[in-house]
């Protein structure tokens, strides 16, 4: 008997009656035991919550929201529990903000409790990073509050008028980085990105271009700095105050005087939609 068989006889519970079945009725019920089995096993895969591409893709239409959108444009659900309804079904009423915001007040009434930025720049700071890498981790999330999808590009982009060039470009190159392995920093591709992204997921041809861009960039560890305490920076039981961060902010962060959001630059209406997530146009 082969372990096909054996399995089959196991599991109707009864090797005589397999033996009594012709040729075709111990076919049918073999490929029966076998599509169970295949069931079981996709099942046990995904209750772990490790879909494939196609798997998740599929799962688009089930759900009332898109998995890309802003932190603060939908209420919160799971990133890594790809169910139709996520974990929340109501966005929360967001505090006023003061006239004239200071990047300190989005921490405070926009992206709060913002832990994992804050635990980010505090392991920067732990590590010895300089002060413009510690900013860089602060902020390297940001643009995740309008929009999940191309989180890096958004965020470089709108903190661009108010840090350095360097600052805004580990924020930028963090997102494809995350992607590719650095040994040389003991940097893994995240287990969490397999849930995520599916676990056959391979980075579309621009993010590619982006890491090849970014690895041969004199700014490189910048960017990679980012990424290595990005991902130990979800501990649940580490809380940190964003005024841990105030001395960095005020060197390292142009604050505009007239408020973010109530300034004039290229990025002002990307800060007055953080302020007013509501404004229906
Ligand atoms: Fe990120
Ligand atoms: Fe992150």
């Amino acid at each position: 008997m082969n372990i096909n068989q054996m399995e089959l006889a196991s599991s109707l519970g009864d090797e005589a009656l397999m033996k009594r079945m012709d040729h075709e009725e111990r076919a049918d019920a073999l490929e029966d035991h076998m599509s169970k089995q295949l069931d079981a096993a996709v099942a046990a895969r995904r209750s772990k919550g490790d879909y494939t591409v196609s798997e998740l893709e599929a799962l688009v239409d089930k759900r009332g929201y898109r998995r890309g959108a802003g932190r603060l444009m939908v209420h919160a659900f799971n990133m890594l529990n790809p169910e139709p309804n996520g974990t929340g079904s109501k966005v929360s009423r967001l505090a006023p903000m003061p006239a004239k915001p200071t990047l300190i007040d989005f921490f405070v009434h926009r992206f709060y409790p913002a832990a994992h930025l804050l635990q980010s720049a505090r392991l920067a700071r732990k590590s010895g990073a300089s002060e413009e890498i510690a900013l860089a981790c602060l902020l390297h999330d940001a643009g995740q509050y309008l929009s999940r999808a191309e989180h890096g590009y958004w965020g470089a982009q709108l903190i661009e008028p108010y840090v350095s060039e360097r600052v805004a470009f580990a924020v930028k190159y963090h997102q494809a980085l995350r992607f590719y392995p650095d040994p040389s920093v003991d940097y893994e591709y995240p287990e969490v990105y397999y849930r995520m992204f599916g676990v056959d997921y391979l980075p579309p041809p621009h993010i590619k271009a982006a890491y090849d861009y970014a690895r041969n960039h004199k700014w490189y560890m910048d960017a990679r700095l980012v990424t290595t305490n990005d991902l130990y920076a979800f501990d649940p039981n580490v809380e940190v105050s964003i005024d841990e961060f105030a001395d960095i902010i005020g060197r390292h962060f142009k604050q505009p005087k007239e408020g973010l959001g109530r300034d004039n630059t290229p990025v002002t209406h990307m800060w007055r939609t953080m302020i007013n997530p509501d404004a229906p146009l």
